[in-house]
C-alpha cells in the first residue's frame, strides 16, 4: 500500500487552482506587488493575532492530512501571492499548533511579541549573512550590543560576552566543545581516541540536550553522569562530589558540570554556588543552562534564584522561550572566548580578512549567520526591560494563583514546588500508580481535546505528572480560569465521589 501522503490527492479544486495559476501572467515582484503582498500579510498577521483565541490550540489533523491538501508537484510558473496566502490560511494554518494561543500552557509556553515579528521582516528584507564582521559589520555589532543588553538586564558582570545561536541545544553543544578542548589533550587536532576518557556531570532533571551534546561531541552518552536530585529536584552537591571523585580514581577526566536554573520538568533550581565551588576545586568547566528561566533574572525579586551563576564559564538563556522573540534566539554567554576559538576557529584563505574584529564564525560550527541580533535589539527598544520584566512577573503570579486554585478542594496535589511560572500537579491515587497514570493522562487529554487549553506532562519520582507553564504574552487570568475549570470538570467526571 502506498504511503498515504504519497497518494495522488486528486482534489479537483486544487487542480483547478493550479491550472488557473499556470495560465496567469508572471507577477512582477519589483513593483507594487511586493507592497501589496506585504500589506496583505500584515493584515493577515494582525487579524490572526486578534482571532487566534477563537481557534482550537491543537489542530484537528492526522499525520499526512496537510500534505494531502498541498499540490504534489511544484508549480512550473509563478502563482499570484493572493492565492498562495489563501492556501496558507486554509490548508496550513488549520494544521498548526498555535503557540501564540493564550491557552497554550504546555512545555515552556512561549509567544512572539509583536516587535519581534516586524524585526523578522526587516531581517529578511536586508537578507545579510554575518559570517564575518566584513560581510555585514552592523549585523555583528548589533548582535554584540543586544547580547550585552541582555547580560546587563539579567545582572551579569561585563566579564561576560556572547553571541546568538538557534537553540539552547546548539549553545550547550558549543560550550561542551570548548570544555572538551580545555579538558582533553588536543582533541581539536587529534580527535578523542587515545586521549583521556572525559565525563560530563548534570542532574537527572536536566534537559536531554546535555546528553545529546555529549553524543554529538563524541564523548558518548555513557560519559554523562546523571547526578541524583533532592526532594525538590535540585542536583545534590554531595552526589556530584562523589561522582567526580569516583571518576578521578578511575583516571577519567571531568570535562563539564552542567547546572540548571529552571529544569525542564519542574523549573527547579540547582544549588549553583555549591556546584560552582566543586567545579572550581576540580578545575572543571561550569555551564549553566538557564534556557527557560534565565530572562527572569531581570525581575529583582527573582534574582536570588540566580545566585552564583556569575561563576560559570558559560551560560545559556533563550529569549525565544520566555522573553518573546520569535524562534530562534538562544544566547550563549561566556567569560573567556579563548577555549571557544581553540575548539573551532578555522579560517581558510577564502575567508581571511584584514579586519581586527570578532568574526562570529570562529565561535561555533556554522559559517553562515542569520541576523538574529536585530529582533532582540528591536524587542528591547520597543518593550523596555521594565516591560519585559513586568510580563514575566505577571506570568509567575498567574502560575502561583493557578497552583493555589488547583489544590483547593483536594482534587489535585502539587507534584513539585511551584518554580518561576511552572506548576506540576496530579490527581493522586496513592498505591495505584498505573491507575493514577491512566487517570491523569485522561484528564489531560480531555482538557486538550476541549481546544481552549493545551497542557503537557512529565514523570516525577516515577509518577505521571501534568504540567502547566505560563509564558505567553497573550495569556490572561481568564485563560488560566478556562484551563482550571476544564481540569476540575475532567477530574470530577472521571473520579466521581473523590474530593473536588
Ligand atoms: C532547561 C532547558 N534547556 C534546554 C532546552 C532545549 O532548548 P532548545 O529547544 O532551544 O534547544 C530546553 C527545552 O525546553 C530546556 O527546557
Amino acid at each position: 500500500m502506498p504511503d498515504p501522503i504519497d497518494r495522488p490527492h486528486g482534489e479537483p479544486a486544487r487542480e483547478a487552482t493550479r491550472e488557473a495559476a499556470e495560465a496567469a501572467p508572471a507577477a512582477d515582484w519589483s513593483g507594487d506587488t511586493l507592497r501589496e503582498a506585504l500589506d496583505r500579510a500584515a493584515e493577515w498577521t494582525v487579524d490572526y493575532r486578534k482571532r487566534v483565541e477563537q481557534r482550537p490550540v491543537l489542530p484537528d489533523v492526522q499525520p499526512g492530512d496537510v500534505r494531502r491538501a498541498l499540490a504534489k508537484t511544484p508549480p512550473r510558473t509563478p502563482e499570484p501571492f493572493e492565492r498562495v496566502l489563501a492556501d496558507f490560511d486554509e490548508h496550513i494554518v488549520s494544521g498548526l499548533t498555535h503557540w501564540n494561543h493564550p491557552g497554550f500552557l504546555a512545555y515552556f509556553s512561549s509567544s512572539t511579541r509583536a516587535p519581534s515579528i516586524v524585526a523578522e521582516l526587516l531581517v529578511a528584507a536586508v537578507g545579510v549573512n554575518a559570517m564575518l564582521w566584513r560581510t555585514s559589520p552592523a549585523a555583528t555589532e548589533v548582535e554584540r550590543t543586544a547580547v550585552d543588553w541582555l547580560r546587563q538586564a539579567v545582572g551579569l558582570p561585563d566579564t561576560f560576552s556572547g553571541l546568538i545561536f538557534d537553540t539552547a541545544s546548539t549553545s550547550t553543544f558549543t560550550a561542551l566543545l570548548a570544555a572538551r578542548e580545555r579538558a582533553g589533550d588536543g582533541v581539536r587536532d587529534d580527535g578523542l581516541p587515545g586521549g583521556p576518557a572525559l565525563a560530563v556531570y548534570t542532574s537527572e532533571q536536566s534537559h536531554s540536550s546535555v546528553e545529546k551534546s555529549a553524543i554529538a561531541a563524541g564523548l558518548g552518552r555513557r560519559s554523562v553522569r546523571r547526578i541524583e536530585t533532592d526532594a525538590a529536584f535540585r542536583m545534590r552537591p554531595d552526589a556530584l562530589e562523589a561522582a567526580i571523585a569516583d571518576d578521578l580514581a578511575k583516571g577519567i577526566r571531568p570535562a563539564m558540570v552542567c547546572a540548571t536554573i529552571g529544569t525542564t520538568s519542574t523549573a527547579s533550581v540547582d544549588p549553583v554556588p555549591a556546584l560552582a565551588a566543586i567545579a572550581e576545586r576540580h578545575g572543571v568547566w561550569l555551564h549553566v543552562d538557564a534556557a527557560y528561566a534565565g530572562p527572569a533574572a531581570m525581575i529583582p525579586e527573582q534574582r536570588p534564584h540566580f545566585r552564583g551563576w556569575e561563576a560559570a564559564d558559560s551560560i545559556v538563556l533563550n529569549p525565544h522561550k520566555w522573553l518573546g522573540t520569535s524562534l530562534d534566539c538562544s544566547v550563549l554567554l561566556y567569560r573567556d572566548v579563548a577555549p571557544f576559538r581553540a575548539s573551532l576557529a578555522l579560517t581558510p584563505t577564502y575567508l581571511e580578512s584584514e579586519d581586527d574584529e570578532t568574526d562570529l564564525m570562529d565561535i561555533g560550527l556554522a559559517l553562515g549567520r542569520r541576523f538574529r541580533g536585530l529582533k532582540l535589539w528591536v524587542l528591547f527598544r520597543c518593550a523596555g526591560t521594565d516591560g519585559l520584566a513586568e510580563t514575566m512577573r505577571r506570568h509567575i503570579a498567574m502560575a502561583e494563583a493557578a497552583a493555589a486554585h488547583l489544590v483547593e478542594g483536594g482534587a489535585f496535589e502539587l507534584a513539585a514546588p511551584v518554580s518561576f511560572s511552572t506548576v506540576c500537579f496530579r490527581a493522586a491515587r496513592e498505591g495505584d500508580p498505573a491507575g493514577e497514570a491512566r487517570l491523569n493522562r485522561e484528564i489531560m487529554s480531555r482538557v486538550n481535546a476541549g481546544g481552549r487549553s493545551f497542557l503537557s506532562h512529565t514523570e516525577l519520582d516515577g509518577r505521571y505528572t501534568v504540567r502547566l507553564s505560563v509564558g505567553s504574552v497573550h495569556t490572561e487570568e481568564r485563560h488560566l480560569d478556562d484551563a482550571l475549570d476544564a481540569l476540575h470538570r475532567a477530574a470530577a467526571d472521571l473520579s466521581p465521589g473523590e474530593p473536588g
